[in-house]
C-alpha cells in the first residue's frame, strides 16, 4: 500500500513536470522538442533509455535523439522494431547513441506514437524496472508523446506560418521589384512619349501641317496643337468647331460646308483647298486632306490633316507672274524671228489701202467722175485700214499681254490668226501647209494670245525641224477635232528631222535644245500654258519621218452641249477653212467697178 502510494506520487510527480513541457515548447524547432522529450525521459521520468525520432515538418531530414544509455541487445531490439514501420519512420541505423551501458543487464522496452498515426515520429524507452512497462508509464509516455505532438503540430503552424511570411515577403519583394521595374519602363516610355510628342509638334509646326480627328456620328472633333495654330486660336480648347467654320473665307464658307457635307454623307475621303479669313484681315489658304473610316463602334471617322500652303501659293503665284513674263519674251522672240511674215501681214492691208485709194482718185479723176465707183473704193480703204489696225492690236496684244484672261473661244479661229502669221515663213522656207479643221467644233475656254503663242511655237519647231531634210518635200500638217474623250484637240504634224525615244520627253524640259541658236524654252512654256488650261501637250514621233505635236483641250462647260450638234454635223462635208479667201487689194481694171 505504502508502494503503491509511492507510486502515485512519484506519477503524479511526473505527470506535473510533464504538463509544464508544453508552454516551453510551443513555437520551437522539432529537433530541441525532440532533445527536450528525450531529457524529459530519460532524466525527470527515469527511464534509463530514450530514443526520439521526430520527422521534419518541411519533409527535410528525420531527426533521431537518444537519451540514457542502452544496451546493446535493446538497440537491436529496436531497430527490429523500427524496421517494420512505415517509410518514413524506418531508418536503417539508430544514431547518436550517448551510450551503452556495458552491465550485464535487460532493458525492457516500449515504443509510442507521436501523433495520430505517427505522423509526427516516435518515441522508444528502455527500462531497468522488471514491472515496465506499468499503467504509470504507459500513461507518462503516451502524455509525453502527445505533447511532444502538440509541439510538433505548433512548430508545424509556425513553420508554415514562417514560410507563408517568407513566401509573403518575397512576393511582396517581387512586387515591388515589378512595381519599380514598371515605373521605371512607365517613366522611360513617358519621356519617349513626351520626346516623340515634341518632335510632332515641331514636325507639324516646320511643316505646317496640323491633324484632326472628326467622329461624324457623335460631332466629336480634336484637333492637334498646330491644327488650331493654323487656324489662328490661341487656346484650342474653348474652341468650337462653328468658331473653326467662321474661319473660313465668307466667299468660300458655303463651298466648304457643301463640299464637307457631301464628303461625309457619302463616307468619301475629303481633299480640298479654301481660304481663311484671318481676324487681321490676312489670307492663308489651306489644303484638307482626310481619309474615312470606321471606329471600333463602326461609326464614320474622318482623320485628316491641314496644310498651310498659303507661302506655296504666293510662291506659285509669282512663278505665275515670272512664266507669264518669259512668255511674252519668247513671244516677242518668236514675233522676231516672224518679221518677214508680221510684214507681209501689215503690208497686205496696206497695199490695198494705197491701191484702193489710188483707184479712187482715178474714179474721181474722170472727166465724170465716178463717184458711186470712188465711194466704193473708199470704202475698201477703210476696211483695208481696219484690217491693218486689226492686226497691229493683235501684234501688239501678243508683244504685251502677260496677264491670262480665258473667254470661250472657237479653236479654229485661233489656228487661222497663227496660220496668218507664219504664212510669209512658210513660204520663204518652201513648205507647204496643210490644213484639215474639223468644222464647227465646239467652244473651249482658253486665252487666245496663249493658245496662239503655242500653236506659233509648234508650226516654228516644225519648220525647223525640216531645215535640214532635202531629199523630201517639206509638209506641214496642221489639224483639229474631237478626239475619243470628248476634248478638242490641235495638231502639228511635220516630215523633219523626228524625235528619239530618248528625247521624247526631255524636250519639255526648260533650256532643253538641240539647236545652236534655240533657247530651250519654246516646249516647256507651251506645256505650262495646256496645264493652265486642264489640257495636256505631248509629242509622238511619225513613220517613216517627222513627228506630231497635239495638245487637248477640255471643252468649254457651257458649249458641252453644242458637241452633239458638233458630231452630227461633223459627217457633212466642209469647205477648208485653211483655204483664206482673199479679196482683190485692187479695184478689178477701171469699168469693172
Ligand atoms: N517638230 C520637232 N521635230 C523634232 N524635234 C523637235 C521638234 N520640236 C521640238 N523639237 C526638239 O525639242 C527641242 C526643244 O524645243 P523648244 O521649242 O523647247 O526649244 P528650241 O526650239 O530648241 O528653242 P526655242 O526656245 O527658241 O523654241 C528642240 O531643240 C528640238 O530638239
Ligand atoms: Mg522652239
Amino acid at each position: 500500500m505504502a508502494n503503491e502510494n509511492l507510486r502515485l506520487r512519484s506519477a503524479l510527480r511526473d505527470l506535473v513536470a510533464l504538463s509544464t513541457i508544453p508552454a516551453g515548447w510551443i513555437g520551437i524547432e522539432p529537433r530541441t522538442i525532440a532533445t527536450g522529450l528525450a531529457d524529459i525521459l530519460a532524466g525527470s521520468l527515469g527511464f534509463d533509455f530514450a530514443f526520439v525520432r521526430m520527422l521534419d515538418p518541411t519533409g527535410g531530414v528525420t531527426i533521431d535523439v537518444t537519451s540514457g544509455r542502452a544496451t546493446r541487445s535493446f538497440l537491436d531490439w529496436l531497430q527490429t522494431q523500427l524496421s517494420t514501420l512505415d517509410e518514413s519512420l524506418r531508418r536503417q541505423t539508430i544514431q547518436n547513441i550517448a551510450g551503452f551501458d556495458e552491465r550485464p543487464i535487460s532493458l525492457r522496452g516500449m515504443i509510442v506514437p507521436i501523433g495520430f498515426n505517427a505522423y509526427a515520429g516516435l518515441v522508444a524507452v528502455g527500462c531497468e524496472r522488471s514491472d515496465f512497462p506499468t499503467e504509470a508509464d504507459r500513461m507518462l509516455l503516451t502524455v509525453a508523446a502527445n505533447h511532444a505532438a502538440t509541439a510538433f503540430r505548433s512548430a508545424n503552424l509556425v513553420n508554415e506560418r514562417r514560410q507563408a511570411e517568407q513566401e509573403v515577403c518575397k512576393a511582396r519583394d517581387e512586387l515591388e521589384m515589378k512595381v519599380a521595374e514598371r515605373t521605371a519602363e512607365l517613366q522611360q516610355a513617358m519621356v519617349e512619349l513626351a520626346r516623340s510628342e515634341a518632335k510632332l509638334i515641331e514636325a507639324q509646326r516646320v511643316s505646317q501641317t496640323g491633324s484632326f480627328v472628326w467622329n461624324v456620328s457623335t460631332h466629336e472633333r480634336i484637333g492637334s496643337r498646330e491644327f488650331f495654330r493654323i487656324l489662328g486660336f490661341d487656346e484650342p480648347h474653348s474652341v468650337t468647331w462653328e468658331m473653326v467654320l467662321e474661319r473660313a473665307h465668307p466667299e468660300d464658307r458655303a463651298q466648304v460646308v457643301e463640299t464637307v457635307r457631301q464628303a461625309s454623307r457619302s463616307g468619301k475621303d475629303l481633299d480640298y483647298e479654301h481660304r481663311l479669313l484671318m481676324p487681321d484681315r490676312s489670307v492663308r489658304h489651306v489644303h484638307v486632306v482626310a481619309h474615312a473610316g470606321r471606329n471600333s463602334a463602326g461609326q464614320l471617322e474622318y482623320v485628316g490633316a491641314v496644310v498651310d500652303v498659303t507661302a506655296a501659293k504666293h510662291a506659285e503665284e509669282k512663278l505665275h507672274k515670272t512664266q507669264s513674263e518669259l512668255a511674252r519674251v519668247t513671244r516677242v522672240t518668236t514675233l522676231g524671228e516672224l518679221t518677214a511674215s508680221i510684214a507681209h501681214e501689215v503690208n497686205q492691208p496696206l497695199a490695198g489701202v494705197i491701191a484702193n485709194a489710188e483707184a479712187c482718185l482715178r474714179w474721181l479723176d474722170r472727166e465724170n467722175p465716178d463717184l458711186e465707183a470712188a465711194r466704193r473704193s473708199v470704202d475698201w480703204v477703210i476696211k483695208d485700214g481696219n484690217r491693218a489696225t486689226e492686226v497691229i492690236r493683235r501684234l501688239r496684244s501678243l508683244v504685251n499681254k502677260t496677264d491670262s484672261e480665258k473667254t470661250p473661244l472657237d479653236i479654229n479661229d485661233v489656228v487661222n490668226e497663227v496660220v496668218a502669221l507664219v504664212q510669209r515663213e512658210l513660204a520663204s522656207h518652201q513648205i507647204s501647209l496643210q490644213m484639215k479643221l474639223a468644222p464647227a467644233l465646239p467652244m473651249i475656254l482658253g486665252d487666245r494670245v496663249q493658245l496662239q503663242q503655242v500653236i506659233i511655237n509648234l508650226v516654228v519647231n516644225g519648220i525647223e525641224a525640216m531645215q535640214p531634210v532635202t531629199d523630201r518635200p517639206h509638209e506641214l500638217v496642221i489639224r483639229s477635232g474631237l478626239d475619243d474623250t470628248q476634248q478638242v484637240f490641235v495638231s502639228v504634224t511635220d516630215c523633219g528631222v523626228g524625235i528619239s525615244a530618248e528625247n521624247e520627253e526631255r524636250m519639255f524640259n526648260a533650256f532643253f535644245t538641240t539647236k545652236s541658236s534655240g533657247m530651250g524654252i519654246g516646249l516647256s512654256i507651251c506645256r505650262s500654258i495646256m496645264e493652265a488650261h486642264d489640257g495636256r501637250l505631248w509629242a509622238t514621233a511619225c513613220s517613216p519621218h517627222g513627228a506630231t505635236f497635239q495638245f487637248t483641250l477640255p471643252m468649254n462647260a457651257d458649249t458641252a452641249s453644242n458637241v452633239q450638234s458638233f458630231l452630227s454635223s461633223a459627217g457633212a462635208a466642209m469647205p477648208n477653212p485653211a483655204r483664206r479667201t482673199r479679196r482683190p487689194i485692187s479695184p478689178a481694171p477701171p469699168g469693172v467697178h
